[in-house]
């Protein structure tokens, strides 16, 4: 069984005060008097320890700016994130403890397997080789991951095993709080499912919180009690989905995606903006 190790605290496990961000422009754009829209602007929300929350939005929306943010790889221009009371950016090393990120794109020593890659993920946590061995092992079989793969190198692999090794490795250092950026992206219906269902009982049988942001609202409803919806780096709903078709107008039988358009006036599956460069 996963063990999620929450802190004894009486903070909440996030607490997100009127964040803004916005990423810095090439020379070209600047010289072309181009303004690009904050990544995220005037943000506020709070997280309760062992909620399951979804963050939905079209691409651009500023999600994985939020998450990445949470998970102290970048920071905000203004305003405060404090994980269980401890600020981001002060206090990053103390946050990261608490928290693990698997992103749509997890990196690895792709010559290396995934067994190497988690031992020395393991390591790096602090785990013996027994801890990091029966933990490793009981994942990788929760998640259908073959058994013939676990020894080859990850370059050989397909994006689902390998998002599977970068799910097994987030979980390794016990996170009180998962980031999952995108987590089933990419993956084949079968895989979708088994990671599905890993995170659903990883949520149901620990105190785990979860983070998950999507761009598959069924996925988002069947996984997260709350959902937190961005549009062009505002939060323009917060609430159980129930909660927001209310809001909205909306009855119980209406689709997310129906209660999207009510929100934004566009529709889910349209694209957003694309990305930007790196600031
Ligand atoms: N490293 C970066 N440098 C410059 N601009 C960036 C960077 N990362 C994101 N942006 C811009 O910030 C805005 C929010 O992007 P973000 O990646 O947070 O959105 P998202 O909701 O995660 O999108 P997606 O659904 O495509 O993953 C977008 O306009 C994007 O182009
Ligand atoms: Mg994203």
């Amino acid at each position: 069984m996963f063990r999620s190790q929450v802190p004894n605290s009486t903070y909440t496990a996030i607490h997100v005060e009127s964040v803004s961000k916005a990423y810095a422009k090439s020379w070209r754009k600047r010289r072309a008097g181009v303004t690009l829209p904050p990544a995220l602007a005037d943000v506020s929300l709070a997280i309760a320890p062992r909620e399951s929350v979804a963050i939905v939005g079209v691409n651009g929306s500023g999600k994985s700016t939020l998450v990445r943010i949470l998970a102290t790889l970048t920071t905000p221009d203004a305003g405060t994130v404090q994980v269980f009371g401890h600020d981001v950016v002060r206090e990053a090393t103390r946050v990261r403890t608490y928290i693990n990120r698997v992103s749509v794109d997890a990196s690895f020593f792709k010559q290396m397997s995934p067994w190497e890659n988690l031992v020395y993920a393991g390591r790096l946590y602090g785990q013996t080789g027994k801890e990091i061995e029966e933990r490793a092992t009981s994942l990788l079989q929760r998640l259908g991951f073959p058994r013939h793969a676990v020894h080859r190198p990850m370059n050989g692999l397909s994006r689902g095993q390998q998002q599977k090794v970068a799910i097994v490795r987030s979980l390794l250092s016990s996170p009180a709080i998962l980031l999952l950026d995108e987590p089933t992206t990419g993956l084949d219906p079968r895989s979708k499912h088994e990671v599905q269902d890993v995170v659903q009982e990883l949520h149901e049988e620990s105190d785990l919180t979860v983070v998950l942001c999507t761009h598959d609202l069924a996925e988002a409803e069947a996984l997260c009690s709350r959902i937190i919806v961005l549009d062009r780096g505002k939060l323009i709903g917060d609430g159980t989905p129930d909660q927001l078709r209310a809001e909205n107008g909306l009855s119980p039988h209406n689709t997310l995606e129906q209660l999207f358009l009510a929100m934004t006036g566009r529709s889910f599956l349209e694209d957003g903006e694309s990305g930007e460069e790196e600031s």
